[in-house]
């Protein structure tokens, strides 16, 4: 017995692979407003983290397909989470493969761990021992005009060629952050100037260029509501625009989510406001509170910049499914660190989660938070059950991300949807420019001016739905047809330059691309008609009438046009569950047969009475 262990050892070790170093990530340049000050210190110590490849994802698409394709015989068998959790957690062999490497480079095996899911294998390591298992060097870069300091490797990195297929991603190598996470603590004062960008930063922050509904100023007093749609969107316009009258039947069993990011925050007063002008049945309702990794409605720091998002989002929300539906609130981060979507991620679906400080630190927020004034509880993981629509009005660049991240990502919005979630994200509000206007040189780098389209994400992954803005054109009526919104904002979207079309977009986008072939430079996108294509719908984006901080205010985006189109996917949801059907999921798949069956019918009524 000991004999045979011992021998079974020795041809472990014999049998370590020696292979080639290939290039397994990189990027062309840096984001801009970073600069490499100098060479990292080669006795730093780096979380290292080795994202393993998960089996199955190149059936991730035909899965979600089978259960969300309204002609498949499987339409809404959704899976349970544990099926999903079986079908993707990594392999032994990638586990063993990754381990034995690590170790034939001297780290040794008491050093390594592996995250409870499976996902994930972490290490620390010194610069110095990161440098010699990538074979890539590291710099400290800074901030411009923040002065933060991020760790990173330059241009890419590598392993060998027989670990490099087991393997989605490692980090921190390449990420850089539109949000900055290990800044400095500052306590937040009760005004905005306190709560400075590059401090403590995430996707809620205002300046943080990703959070963007805009506002025009105050709105005094709307007299004639349904004939000024054209100037003043109230729920009641939304329900004329939209034929959208419904009493829902099974609130019991329906849900609707809509996610918030710390320090973006709703202001209670606002919401009566805004109810007793618009909804009076609904003074004194609020949503439901789930905090996922220490979120706060916080009241410290108010402004258009703090409250605009939250108070849109939940006014018209909650005012059109109506008193009796309960809305959740995700309150994502706490004030210090912040969070991004993989929080959110961690805490709907556990296999996601790697429990040992897994996340990207360049990108995530990593808890227990160990700054200062820190959410000190453990990270949420695996404990929220998913509402069945889930609106977000944040998002990215894609540009902001390297495609692997966004890729792994991705892959989870997919797994929601195979598990009966429908994810939607705003698509952004610069057209075909990314957050703050910025566009793609030749070379990837971001840059105001530069002529390259700059898609969004998570609008970009194929597995979500992605909301676009439309308008009530200046001087038409409600019940006049809308068009793409190009008041204040730009109703965002185009191709992406990582996600390949999914089948259901195929016939779409070939009568896009050949009916109306956009007049613009075939190579400032991607035109070869075989890129994902985005928004996947839209909804009214211009001139909402939302209470913010004791006024009303003028408010457009694709930022409002989300939360809309939850409320209306929830009437569906209710009228379904009410005859015991399942939800509606992934709705992209239904959206394309309704887009072209809609030419030949008249037009499709939500509005079930
Ligand atoms: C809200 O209601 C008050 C009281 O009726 C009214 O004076 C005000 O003009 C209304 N505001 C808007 C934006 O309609
Ligand atoms: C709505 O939420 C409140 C508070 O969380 C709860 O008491 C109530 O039972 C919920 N109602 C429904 C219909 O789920
Ligand atoms: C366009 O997208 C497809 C699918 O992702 C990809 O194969 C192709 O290389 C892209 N073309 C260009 C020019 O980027």
């Amino acid at each position: 017995m000991f004999l045979v262990l011992i021998l079974s050892l020795v041809a472990a070790v014999s049998s370590v692979t020696i292979s080639p170093h290939v290039r397994h990530e990189h990027r062309r340049d840096i984001p801009s407003g970073w600069r490499a000050a100098r060479r990292a210190p080669l006795t730093t110590v780096l979380p290292l983290r080795i994202g393993l490849v998960q089996p199955n994802l190149d059936q991730i698409e035909e899965h979600l397909l089978d259960v969300s394709h309204p002609e498949s015989p499987n339409y809404g068998h959704h899976w349970s989470p544990a099926k999903i959790a079986q079908t993707f957690r990594p392999s032994k062999d990638s586990v063993d493969t990754v381990r034995q490497w690590l170790a034939s480079e001297g780290i040794d095996a008491s050093r390594v761990t592996l995250s409870k899911t499976g996902g994930w294998l972490e290490a620390k390591v010194s610069v110095k021992e990161a440098e010699s298992l990538l074979k890539t060097e590291y710099s400290v870069y800074e901030h411009e005009s923040t002065g933060t300091e991020h760790l990173a490797c330059r241009s890419g990195y590598h392993l060998p060629e027989h670990v490099s297929k087991h393997v989605d991603l490692v980090t921190p190598t390449l990420h850089f952050d539109v949000k900055l996470k290990r800044g400095p603590a500052e306590p937040v004062e009760k005004r905005e100037s306190q709560v400075k960008p590059g401090t403590a930063k995430s996707i809620g922050q205002p300046g943080s260029g990703v959070v963007t509904p805009k506002t025009t100023g105050r709105v005094n007093g709307i007299l004639q509501e349904l004939s000024q749609c054209d100037q003043f969107i109230t729920p009641n316009c939304i329900r004329a625009l939209y034929d959208f009258v419904y009493y829902p039947l099974a609130t019991d069993k329906n849900s609707f989510g809509i996610v918030e990011y710390t320090p973006q925050a709703y202001v209670p007063s606002d919401m009566d406001m805004f109810f007793t002008n618009f909804s009076k049945s609904q003074v004194g309702q609020r949503p439901g509170l789930v905090s996922i990794d220490g979120g706060v409605v916080q009241d410290v720091a108010t402004s258009f910049g703090f409250n605009g998002e939250s108070n849109l989002d939940l006014q018209f929300g909650m005012a059109l499914v109506g008193p009796k539906q309960n809305v959740t609130l995700y309150q994502v981060g706490d004030l210090v660190e912040g969070a991004s979507f993989n929080n959110l991620l961690d805490a709907l679906d556990g296999t996601y989660c790697t429990f040992e400080d897994g996340d990207d630190p360049s990108q995530d927020g990593i808890y227990p938070d160990i700054l200062p004034g820190g959410y000190t509880g453990p990270a949420s993981c695996g404990t929220v059950k998913p509402a069945h629509i889930i609106s977000t009005s944040y998002g990215y660049n894609e540009a902001d991300l390297t495609p692997a991240y966004t890729a792994r990502q991705c892959a989870e919005y997919a797994k929601l949807g195979i598990m009966g979630v429908t994810v939607l994200y705003s698509s952004g509000d610069n057209g075909v420019a990314g957050n703050s206007g910025v566009c793609l040189n030749p070379d990837g780098s971001q840059a105001v001016g530069a002529s390259g389209f700059n898609p969004s994400f998570p609008g970009s992954c194929p597995f979500v739905t992605s909301v676009g803005a439309t308008q009530v054109n200046p001087g038409a009526k409600v019940t006049d047809p809308e068009s793409a919104c190009e008041q204040v904002i730009f109703s965002g979207g185009g191709f992406s330059n990582y996600f390949a079309l999914p089948s259901y977009q195929e016939a779409a986008v070939t009568n896009y691309l050949t009916k109306y072939p956009p007049p613009y430079a075939l190579n400032i996108f991607n035109s070869t008609g075989k890129s994902r294509a985005f928004p996947d719908i839209s909804a009214n984006g211009a001139n909402y009438v939302v209470a913010i901080n004791g006024e009303f205010s003028s408010v457009f985006g694709t930022s409002a046009s989300t939360p809309v189109t939850g409320a209306i996917l929830t009437a569906i949801n209710d009228a379904r569950l009410a005859i015991g059907k399942s939800p509606i999921g992934f709705i992209n798949p239904t959206g394309q047969i309704l887009a072209v069956t809609q030419m030949v019918l008249p037009p499709l009524r939500v509005g079930i009475l």
